[in-house]
């Protein structure tokens, strides 16, 4: 039997079932950390985390360190916060400014561009031998400045992020341009919310391919009202700016899915920040000039979406970017780095602050409940008894179309779809499959930027 029959067995497509070992087992999580990991593109963090030369962000890639800095010639690098002597992290740091990263073990220092430049007594000690230029922090393969957000991967034999990305990008764009549809202009703002949960990283991965299925669990939030406009009486955890609206659920070749929405034709603005006059009348007016940029392109709004492996965004209602750090088989790091326009009034970013809270993070109401879910369907992946059928994941399955109405595998009803080929793809990985081969599925799906 080939060796890798067994993730064939685990993911089994045919039958639409996922056992429930890929969520718990130890062996299968250290694989991922070399397989997926050390591979895919991963989200590093925004360059608005950086503004200065000399600045650093202290991120994760897999369970690794790495910073995010920017040199002294504006240069942005992503380099492993590990030191090239024994090990230490050179940077302890959540973030800050320096003009170097100076070890605390025993004082090595490196360039916020990861040279090393200084070492402790180097001319007694190491009779010049030691060739500095070869001692620089490890920096990644591959990175990707794409609308400020920082992407990379320890992979140079990866395709280019936007190869990666395929037509997922017209998705991830609507998360990271602004909202009156110019390029970019987004920044990430109110610090980044880091918490520990005991969940599988993959759990919440899923969630944010478009499980749109799990929406009962979220009724009590519904039932108060969280949302923009829940001063003014409207009920529900976000404002349903679209009712209107043509759901999609679409997967792309390299295991990326998304949730968006495409709206009728000559849509109207509906009102969806009613508590604050100000902030109502900025989201109009983004809206007058989106119609205006964009023309019919304009139609296609966000909702959620996950960058395969482990980065996932809500597009608008709220707006964030967040990782799931894989953090033991059963644990995730999650970091939620929450967006902007960079431009837009103060009132704007006071009201969406207090919103994003509300609904987003440890103590979001929203969040909440979607952890509790993902915490208790870890814990249920394990057991005797439990292990002995594997999960369901048949919703929908064969009613998908191709290229239709938008490029991609697209269900225009709720479907696992999305979630059926995030772990098909993450099967492939899991067996050391080539590039090609992962960039190749769904094999239906031909995308022009592949
Ligand atoms: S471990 Fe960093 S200088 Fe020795
Ligand atoms: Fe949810």
């Amino acid at each position: 039997m080939d060796q890798y029959r067994h993730f064939d067995e685990l993911v089994n497509l045919e039958q639409g079932t996922i056992a429930r070992e890929i969520f718990v087992d130890e062996d299968i999580y250290n694989q991922e950390l070399e397989k997926v990991f050390t591979r895919a593109w991963l989200f590093v963090g925004h360059e608005s985390q950086v503004p200065e030369p000399g600045d650093f962000f202290t991120s994760r890639m897999g369970t690794e360190s790495v910073i995010l800095t920017r040199d002294f010639e504006n240069k942005i690098h992503v380099l492993l916060n590990n030191c090239t002597h024994r090990g230490m992290k050179v940077c302890l740091y959540d973030e800050g400014n320096s003009a170097t990263f100076t070890c605390p073990f025993h004082a090595w220092s490196f360039a916020p561009d990861g040279k090393l430049v200084g070492v402790p007594h180097e001319n007694e000690l190491y009779s010049h031998v030691l060739e500095k230029d070869k001692w620089a922090l490890i920096e990644v393969a591959k990175m990707e400045n794409y609308k400020g957000s920082i992407w990379a991967t320890w992979d140079k034999t990866a395709p280019d992020f936007f190869t990666y990305l395929g037509s997922a990008k017209a998705h991830l764009d609507l998360a990271l341009d602004s909202l009156d549809g110019s390029e970019g202009g987004t920044e990430v703002f109110g610090g980044v919310h880091k918490w520990i949960s005991p969940c599988n990283w993959k759990v919440p991965a899923e969630n944010f391919c478009g499980d749109s299925y799990h929406n009962p669990s979220h009724i009590s939030v519904d039932m108060i009202g969280i949302g923009p406009s829940a001063g003014q009486g409207e009920k529900g955890r976000r404002d349903n700016e679209l009712a209107d609206a043509q759901h999609v659920w679409v997967s792309f070749p390299g295991g990326h899915g998304i949730h968006s929405a495409l709206k009728p034709e000559n849509n109207a603005y509906i009102e969806s920040y009613k508590d604050n006059p100000i902030v109502e009348e900025y989201y109009r007016h983004c809206y007058e000039e989106r119609q205006k940029r964009l023309g019919d392109d304009a139609r296609l709004v966000p909702f959620v979406g996950t960058i395969f492996p482990n980065t996932s965004y809500h597009g608008r209602q709220p707006r964030a970017l967040c990782a799931w750090h894989p953090n033991g088989p059963e644990s995730a790091e999650i970091w939620r780095f929450f967006l902007v326009d960079k431009g837009a009034p103060k009132e704007v970013k006071d009201m969406l602050r207090r919103y994003y809270m509300r609904y987003s993070g440890p103590a979001g109401m929203t969040e909440q409940d979607d952890m509790e879910n993902w915490n208790y369907a870890t814990a249920g992946s394990r057991g005797t008894i439990a292990n002995r059928l594997p999960y369901n994941y048949q919703q929908s399955q064969n009613i998908h179309k191709i290229n239709d109405p938008v490029p991609g595998l697209v269900s225009t009803q709720m479907t696992e779809e999305n979630a059926r080929q995030y772990y098909k793809c993450w099967s492939s990985y899991m067996q050391d499959k080539s590039w090609d081969e992962i960039m190749s599925h769904p094999a239906q799906v031909k995308d022009e930027r592949i």
